[in-house]
This record gives C-alpha cells, sequence and structure tokens, in this order.
C-alpha cells in the first residue's frame, strides 16, 4: 500500500511507529509492505517521493524540521497547499498499479465549526481515487452522507474509526460483528477532557485546578474550552448518529450544553449521595426524528454509566434485536487513536485482497 500522510503531529507519527513494529505487515524480505508516498504538514513542510519516504528518516525530519529534505528531485518541488499536495503526490504515481492500494491518512486538527481543512482533505482524496483513513472528527461530523456516498460511486473505503472512541472499534464492532442491528439510542461518556476535570471536581479540586492539571499531564489541549462547552462531544454525537443511526446532522443539531457551571459543590454532594454528574452525549429517535444531546446528568447510584472516571469512556446502546450493549475502555491516549488508524488500514488491506481474489475468479 502506498500512504499520503496529510498531517504528521502526535497521532499520525505514533501510527507509523505503531506500522512499524506490525511484523505482519512485513513483505517475505521483512520490509514493510507500505510505503510513505507523501506528507504534508502546515507550517512544518512537506515532501513527496513515488518511491517510498523512509519513515525513520521522516520521524526524524519531523523532529527536525526538515521534511522538505525528503522531497524526490523528480517532483515538481514547490506545492503552494495541502490540496496542490495531493494532485501532486497522487499524480506522481504510478496508478495503473496502485490505484487501489492508495491510502490518504488525514490527521489534520478539527476545525471546530466547520470541518474544515479535513472535510476538503477527504473529499479531494476520494475524488482523486484514495481510499482514506482519518482520527479527524470533522470529515464524518459534519459532511457524513456526502463522503460516504462519494466513497462508495469512488469504490473506496472512508473510515474513520480513531474519531469517536479513540482506539476501541466501535465502528467495525456494528458493521462487522452485528450487521443487520439497527441502533435505536445510545448515551454515553466520549469525551476525556470533560470526564477527566469530572473526576477532579469530584475530589474537591476546582474546575481551573483539574483543567490546568490535565493541561500539564498532556492529557488536554492548551485551548480546552471546545470540550469544556460540550462541543467535541457535540461532534462525536454528530459521527455516532450519521454512521450508526442512519442520520445526517452536524453538531449544531446536537442539543448541547457543556459543564461551565458546575460546581465543586453540587460534583461532591452527588458523590455523597451515592450518585454522579458527567457530561452524557445521548441520541433517539422522536416521532421519527432524530434528537440528540450533550448536557450534564446526575446519574443514579446503579446507572450502568457510573464510576466510568479519569480518560475512561463508554457507550450504552439500545438496539433492535440484541437490547441493551455496552460499549467501554478504561483509558484513553494517543497509541489508542494510532491502532484505531492501523484497524482501519487493516480493514483497507483486507478488502483489496478480496478485490484480487475475486479478479482472478
Ligand atoms: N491526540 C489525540 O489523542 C487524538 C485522539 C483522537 C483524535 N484526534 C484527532 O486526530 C487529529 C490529529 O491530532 P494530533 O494530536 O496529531 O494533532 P497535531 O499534533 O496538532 O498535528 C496536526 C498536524 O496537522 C498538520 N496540519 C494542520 N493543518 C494542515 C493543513 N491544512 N494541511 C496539512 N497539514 C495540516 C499540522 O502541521 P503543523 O504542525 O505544521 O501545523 C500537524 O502536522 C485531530 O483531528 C485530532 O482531533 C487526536
Amino acid at each position: 500500500m502506498k500512504l499520503i500522510l496529510v498531517g504528521f503531529g502526535l497521532v499520525a507519527q505514533r501510527f507509523i511507529q505503531l506500522l512499524l513494529k506490525q511484523e505482519f505487515l512485513l513483505d517475505p524480505k521483512g520490509n514493510p509492505s507500505w510505503i510513505i508516498a507523501g506528507i504534508a504538514t502546515a507550517h512544518h513542510g512537506l515532501a513527496v517521493d513515488p518511491d517510498g519516504i523512509n519513515p525513520d528518516q521522516a520521524l526524524q525530519a519531523a523532529r527536525n524540521n526538515a521534511l522538505p529534505d525528503l522531497h524526490s528531485r523528480n517532483v515538481r518541488p514547490s506545492v503552494p497547499d495541502t490540496f496542490s499536495f495531493l494532485e501532486t503526490a497522487i499524480n506522481a504515481l504510478d496508478l495503473r498499479e496502485y490505484s487501489t492500494r492508495l491510502v490518504v491518512v488525514e490527521n489534520t486538527p478539527l476545525g471546530p465549526r466547520d470541518g474544515q481543512p479535513g472535510v476538503d482533505h477527504v473529499r479531494t482524496a476520494l475524488t482523486l481515487g484514495a481510499h482514506v483513513i482519518t482520527a479527524n472528527k470533522g470529515p464524518a461530523a459534519f459532511a457524513h452522507r456526502e463522503l460516504v456516498d462519494l466513497a462508495k460511486r469512488s469504490k473506496r473505503k472512508f473510515l474513520y474509526e480513531g474519531s469517536v472512541l479513540d482506539g476501541f472499534p466501535v465502528f467495525s464492532f456494528f458493521r462487522h460483528l452485528l450487521p443487520t442491528v439497527r441502533v435505536k439510542s445510545f448515551r454515553g461518556i466520549v469525551n476525556t477532557t470533560t470526564n477527566h476535570i469530572l473526576s477532579a471536581m469530584e475530589g474537591g479540586r476546582t474546575m481551573e485546578e483539574a483543567l490546568s492539571h490535565i493541561q500539564a499531564e498532556g492529557i488536554s489541549e492548551t485551548d480546552s474550552s471546545n470540550d469544556v462547552n460540550g462541543w467535541d462531544a457535540a461532534a462525536k454525537t454528530a459521527i455516532l448518529v450519521n454512521s450508526l443511526m442512519g442520520g445526517a446532522i452536524t453538531p449544531y443539531d446536537v442539543d448541547c450544553t457543556g459543564i461551565q457551571s458546575l460546581s465543586v459543590n453540587q460534583l461532591v454532594s452527588a458523590r455523597k449521595e451515592g450518585q454522579q454528574v458527567k457530561l452524557i452525549a445521548s441520541a433517539q429517535f422522536q416521532n421519527n426524528e432524530i434528537e440528540a444531546k450533550v448536557a450534564p446528568v446526575t446519574l443514579a447510584r446503579h446507572d450502568s454509566l457510573m464510576n466510568c472516571n479519569g480518560t475512561a469512556k463508554t457507550i450504552e446502546f439500545e438496539t433492535d434485536v440484541l437490547g441493551r450493549i455496552q460499549l467501554g475502555k478504561s483509558q484513553s491516549g494517543v497509541n489508542h487513536t494510532a491502532y484505531a488508524l492501523m484497524t482501519d488500514l487493516l480493514e483497507i488491506n483486507r478488502h483489496i485482497h478480496q478485490l484480487r481474489v475475486s479478479d482472478k475468479e
């Protein structure tokens, strides 16, 4: 497979480090069965080489701001923006050989108001004939139906497993293990930063102390306003609705309240009563419409979402065939997100293999 990396920050670098460790992704000579054909960043330069950029050198170059040193001399050196970069990188490849084995790995930051530039990157990549995998919430939160339809028409995959539960494969779980099962509603805890803040406030810390602690620990971004005001959870809610309930909503359709107005007293007293206040993302059908919501909720003593603390995440689904199903994980982290991207890549690998087998038959 040929990988083109759009965004080469924390997640994309960890993804490449993870791929390098996988023996099953080595060819019989012990070389990786994938190559990096291009890398784009916003401020740290870019590189295109259809013969492959050495992954170790790429990781080193990212640390030293030296990506342009890896640019092939045979490819037009000046690529003014990410869209021209994608065209240049894809056109430089021999598409007769690689047409179905080209994967764009989109990991730019979430554009919180419109999902850009991720939406346009995914649209461009699918239009140019690449599969796309991404941990960026923007594309599936703001343009899910359009991008899924485009992928189908282009006979390519658009996968975003890492966008909601990091490494836990919630979308492929339903796609592969529960075919035909319909999700009627869900509710869950999907934002790490706010869950961590609420857990710390239960222990008596103020919201400001809790926030600066998790920023210092690197668990949360320096600008956590989109976590605290519930917008990140709203984006994840939109993705779950679009992907698992057949909806076509954006975060603007989610009735959203953050945790700003919660006090330490409220959280401590709830705990004393055996209850917990959590930021809950939920959606349900109401008169054939989908109602989606993010808001703080006081959970009763035996609620199944209780005791999901710190960086844990959980979602409880109500399904038509199997009743209630709860999925969750006790920790979150960038390694988990990198793992999700790897599972997306393996799904494309299997798909390509099946295409080859059916071509031969
Ligand atoms: N970190 C996590 O644990 C985690 C978990 C789940 C999902 N995600 C999602 O995964 C995505 C990547 O996260 P991250 O932590 O890797 O972010 P990051 O470290 O900030 O890296 C973002 C990368 O995107 C590049 N970039 C920004 N705009 C670009 C553009 N227009 N064209 C090309 N490249 C561009 C940046 O380049 P410069 O550095 O040159 O600006 C950087 O290389 C985000 O959407 C995030 O929400 C992250």
